[in-house]
Parts: C-alpha cells; sequence; structure tokens
C-alpha cells in the first residue's frame, strides 16, 4: 500500500514540482518582460510534422533578447532605492517577513538602460545554434536587422551561434539594417510611418489599470514597512525590479514579495500596453492595418518562386503582437478592458507570444501524401500556433497547418493594404513624405 501510493503521487510531484530555478517559476508571468522559455504545446497538437513533408521556406521574425528597462523605465526603480535608503531606519525597525529580509541589507540598483543584458546575448546566441541543428538543410545567407542597438546586437549573437565567429566574412552571407524611424517604411516598425499611431493608446490603458490594482499592493507593502511612506510608482518600480533583474542578473530578490495574483495582475497589465499600443485595442483597423505589412511581406514571399529560401530577420515584441493582429490571431472577445476583469483564459497573452527573444518561425511546407499542395505554419516559441482562421482538417488542427491557398484567402484584407495607399492614410493620416 505505501509502495503503491508512492508510485502513483511521484509523478504528480514531478509534474506539480517548483521549476528548477526561481526565475523559471515566474519566467511565464512577466508578460513581454519575461525571459526567453518555450511556450507550451497545445493539448492535441504535434510539433513534429509528418515523416512525409519537407520544410521548404522560412521566414523567421526574433525579437531582441532580454534588456535593461527603457530609461522610463529605469526611474521609477531608483526612485524606489532612493525611498528605502532613505528610510533605513524604518526599514531597520520594521518586522518584516522572510522574503522581505534583503531590505535590511539595503537594495541598490546598479541597472543599465535599453541595451541588451548578458542573459539576452545567450537567449540569441542559443536561437542561432538550435535554427542551426533545426534546419541543417539550408543555409541563410541574409540577416535583417531593425536599426535599434539592441536588435542589431541580437541578430550578431544568432549570427554567431548559426555560422561561427568567423560569420562577418563569410561572403555568401549579407548583414543589413533597417533604419527605424519615421520616414522608413518598414514591416518590423510600421507604427513609426503611421503619424496617428499613439503609444498612449496602450499607455493609457495601463495608466487605469495600474489606478486599479496597485493600490491594494502599496498598502500591503506600507503596513510591512511603516515610515516608509511608499507610492504606487513605487510598488511599479519594484515589480519592474523583479522583472529587470531577472533580464540582468537571472535573479531577483523582489519577486517572492509578490503574491501569484499580484504578479498577474502586473502580467495583465502588460498584456493591456501591448494590446492597446500595438494590437486589437487600437482604434479601428489600425492594428491590422499596421501588422498587414508583415503579413503582406510573407505572403508575396511564400508565392514566390525566386524569393530566398530563409530569411532572418530582427525586431520587436511590437512586430510580432501587430502582424498577430492582422493574422486574426490571439483575439479576444470582448476585447480585453483597461478596468478588468482579468480573464485567465484571454488568448493575447504577451507572457508565451513575445517574451524577450520571442521567435515567430513561418514554415512553408510540401509533404508527399498528408496534404497536398503548399502548406504553411505558424511555429511562435517552439510551438505550433493554431492557425485558427483557415485551419479546415483534422489534420491541420493536430499540426497547426492551413493550405497555403487557404491562408491567403483568409488574409485577403492584408493583401490588399499597401504603405501610403488609401486605406494606409485613411486609417493612419497622410505620412507626408
Ligand atoms: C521620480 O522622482 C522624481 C523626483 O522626486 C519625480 O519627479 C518623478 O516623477 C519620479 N518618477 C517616478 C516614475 O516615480
Ligand atoms: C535620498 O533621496 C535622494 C533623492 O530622492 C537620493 O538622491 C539619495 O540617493 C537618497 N539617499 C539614499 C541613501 O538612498
Ligand atoms: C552550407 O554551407 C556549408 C559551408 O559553406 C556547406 O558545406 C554545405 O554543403 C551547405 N549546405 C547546403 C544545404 O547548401
Ligand atoms: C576576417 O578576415 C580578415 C582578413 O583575413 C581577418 O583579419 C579578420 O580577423 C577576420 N574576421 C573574423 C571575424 O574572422
Ligand atoms: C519625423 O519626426 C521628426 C522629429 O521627431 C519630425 O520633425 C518630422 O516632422 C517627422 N517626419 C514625418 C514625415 O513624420
Ligand atoms: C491619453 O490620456 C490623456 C489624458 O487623459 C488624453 O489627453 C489623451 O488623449 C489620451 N491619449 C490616447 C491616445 O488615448
Ligand atoms: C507620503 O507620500 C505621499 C505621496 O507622495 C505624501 O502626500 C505624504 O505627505 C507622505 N507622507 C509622509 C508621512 O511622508
Ligand atoms: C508617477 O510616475 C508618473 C510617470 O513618471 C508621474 O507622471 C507621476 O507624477 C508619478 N506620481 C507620483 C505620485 O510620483
Ligand atoms: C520574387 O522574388 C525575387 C527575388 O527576391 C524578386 O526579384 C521579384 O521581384 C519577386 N517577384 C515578385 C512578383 O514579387
Ligand atoms: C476578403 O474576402 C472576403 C470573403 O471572400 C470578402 O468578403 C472580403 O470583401 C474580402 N476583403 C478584401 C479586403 O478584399
Ligand atoms: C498617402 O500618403 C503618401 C505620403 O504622403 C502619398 O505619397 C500618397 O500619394 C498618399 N496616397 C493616397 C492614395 O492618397
Amino acid at each position: 500500500m505505501f509502495v503503491w501510493s508512492l508510485l502513483t503521487i511521484l509523478p504528480l510531484l514531478v509534474a506539480a514540482a517548483p521549476a528548477s530555478t526561481k526565475e523559471e517559476a515566474i519566467w511565464d508571468r512577466l508578460g513581454n518582460l519575461s525571459p526567453y522559455h518555450p511556450a507550451p504545446v497545445p493539448s492535441g497538437m504535434n510539433v513534429e510534422l509528418p515523416g512525409d513533408c519537407k520544410v521548404e521556406q522560412i521566414m523567421y521574425l526574433g525579437r531582441h533578447g532580454s534588456r535593461y528597462p527603457l530609461a522610463s523605465e529605469l526611474v521609477y526603480i531608483q526612485n524606489l532605492t532612493y525611498k528605502l535608503g532613505n528610510a533605513s531606519a524604518a526599514v531597520a525597525r520594521a518586522k518584516l517577513p522572510k522574503s522581505m529580509q534583503f531590505l535590511k541589507e539595503g537594495y541598490r540598483t546598479t541597472l543599465g538602460h535599453d541595451d541588451l543584458t548578458a542573459p539576452g546575448r545567450l537567449e540569441l546566441f542559443k536561437h542561432g545554434v538550435n535554427f542551426r541543428l533545426k534546419y541543417p538543410q539550408f543555409n541563410a545567407t541574409s540577416i535583417l536587422a531593425g536599426g535599434q542597438d539592441r536588435v542589431i546586437e541580437s541578430a550578431q549573437w544568432f549570427a554567431n551561434g548559426y555560422y561561427g565567429r568567423t560569420w562577418p566574412n563569410i561572403s555568401s552571407t549579407v548583414f543589413s539594417e533597417i533604419a527605424e524611424n519615421n520616414v522608413t517604411v518598414s514591416w518590423i516598425t510600421p507604427m513609426d510611418t503611421c503619424p496617428k499611431w499613439d503609444y498612449n493608446y496602450g499607455n493609457n490603458a495601463t495608466i487605469k489599470w495600474g489606478s486599479i490594482y496597485l493600490p491594494p499592493i502599496t498598502k500591503r507593502l506600507n503596513s510591512l514597512l511603516p515610515g516608509v511612506n511608499l507610492t504606487d510608482n513605487d510598488t511599479h518600480g519594484a515589480l519592474y525590479a523583479c522583472a529587470y533583474d531577472l533580464a540582468a542578473y537571472d535573479v531577483s530578490p523582489w519577486c517572492d514579495v509578490f503574491t501569484t495574483s499580484e504578479i498577474q495582475n502586473f502580467e495583465y497589465e502588460l498584456d493591456l500596453l501591448m494590446d492597446g499600443a500595438f494590437g486589437y485595442n487600437l482604434p479601428g483597423d489600425m492594428g491590422p492595418l499596421l501588422g498587414s505589412l508583415y503579413v503582406h511581406t510573407l505572403i508575396d514571399r511564400f508565392s514566390n518562386s525566386s524569393a530566398e529560401p530563409v530569411y532572418l530577420e530582427f525586431g520587436h515584441d511590437t512586430t510580432i503582437d501587430m502582424a498577430l493582429t492582422a493574422l486574426g490571431l490571439a483575439k479576444d472577445t470582448p476585447p480585453l478592458s483597461a478596468t478588468g476583469p482579468v480573464n485567465p483564459n484571454r488568448k493575447f497573452r504577451t507572457s508565451t507570444q513575445v517574451p524577450f527573444a520571442a521567435q515567430m518561425l513561418w514554415e512553408k511546407i510540401a509533404c508527399s501524401s498528408t496534404f497536398h499542395g503548399p502548406q504553411i505554419r505558424l511555429v511562435l516559441n517552439d510551438a505550433p500556433f493554431p492557425l485558427s482562421t483557415c485551419a479546415q482538417s483534422k489534420t491541420d488542427k493536430t499540426y497547426g497547418t492551413c493550405s497555403f491557398d487557404a491562408f491567403v484567402a483568409a488574409n485577403n484584407f492584408s493583401t490588399s493594404v499597401t504603405w501610403g495607399d488609401s486605406a494606409w492614410n485613411s486609417t493612419c493620416g497622410n505620412p507626408g513624405f
């Protein structure tokens, strides 16, 4: 009886055991600030294609790896440390739970801002190695990076992993950059040439949601730290400290300070920001319109027998979210609300869709028996992502495929849009160049 129950319980213990390290336990809850981790494979889906299928063409869009906070976010963390530093006597007197004892030693921050971190370099290097191992039949000959330092550096680390350190000297390899500014049409940063686009569409939602979920946390922390007088911005800083210490050092004392539901509310804030500024919550058809530039390019390339077999391109979480929006994937009905409630089953999930070093990988596939005609599949962060707008058969649902023709038909909005046409100008305002 004893032996029997132990054997029964063992697999459960393994399944329920906390991930091996602290960051793994939380890495799928920090939205687009999560370190890279593979997305869960939806139940009933196969990662491997049938044996008679062959990948013929690939379009890969990589997000830059883990980075320091943006300068605008770093201020929250710094202000928190000043507040705690100036109140060191009150901190010394406070009766703190184990998870907050680290404050007695004084918490300082040396985080930089904006640039790729050491774990970010490793993420991209590994992706380059894994891409080589996964697709030995291809030799990619070009890499395109959005013209921002952390994106360029990410593409370089990928190249080191993929080609080896002599890659700048491989004559067949072209490394190019596309500027990220308001006079360069780019499917990596399409919002920059859409004058009516405004970051505040997302930011305003996070301010509203922050005014709802932050005060109870601030109150709880202040009850543990009498005399310190933390503000909601300081609480926000502590949440950022958790995410960005992880991004820079793989570990943060702050993550254990918060309850699971507090972290989930922070995760929701990050989803609201991305959905609001780069997704479905943009006004009218602005979200799909911006993402259409990417989808249009994908369809053009996969329809063109003279196109390159492999495209390796590097950009942002925003690039991926706008593309998903044009594709009609990860769409919530009703839309995410800035006043909650937090739907735990929402489809728009930055934690699994656009973590640091996210990988949106499109495969064009030919099979000798399982399917007739060319197929397409999206592998997002190492897991097939169901193409719900064009999947038809049970086999489609198992492998995440669609016939390429059905995919093209489902995305006729995207192929109907070209930058600077009347649809673009009426949604975005005339770009004026
Ligand atoms: C940080 O502190 C400065 C000086 O007190 C203040 O002006 C600023 O608004 C604070 N920023 C944040 C994000 O709390
Ligand atoms: C006290 O606060 C000021 C400004 O807010 C900051 O410059 C200073 O470093 C803080 N002192 C400590 C010990 O953190
Ligand atoms: C890829 O390039 C390497 C080195 O130049 C070469 O040895 C290999 O045969 C190439 N593979 C393919 C599939 O072209
Ligand atoms: C590229 O080739 C030049 C000239 O042979 C050499 O000096 C340089 O070290 C090489 N760079 C790399 C990264 O291999
Ligand atoms: C681009 O931005 C600059 C400065 O931010 C501004 O002066 C310029 O008018 C903008 N150009 C266009 C075409 O939007
Ligand atoms: C964001 O909120 C501010 C202040 O309420 C408002 O003036 C502005 O129009 C809003 N911006 C957007 C894009 O919603
Ligand atoms: C606590 O901070 C709030 C907001 O900054 C301020 O209004 C209040 O006066 C402060 N209270 C104390 C006791 O410092
Ligand atoms: C919180 O930070 C925001 C953004 O920097 C700032 O506008 C606001 O004044 C800050 N609030 C407080 C109470 O410091
Ligand atoms: C097909 O791809 C080739 C090579 O990139 C390009 O020169 C050509 O213009 C493309 N054709 C179409 C119809 O897009
Ligand atoms: C896309 O196709 C659907 C169904 O055939 C059609 O109703 C719709 O008007 C088309 N949209 C565009 C933008 O062509
Ligand atoms: C849209 O705006 C661009 C840039 O100002 C202009 O060149 C183009 O002619 C406009 N398109 C239409 C259909 O008016």
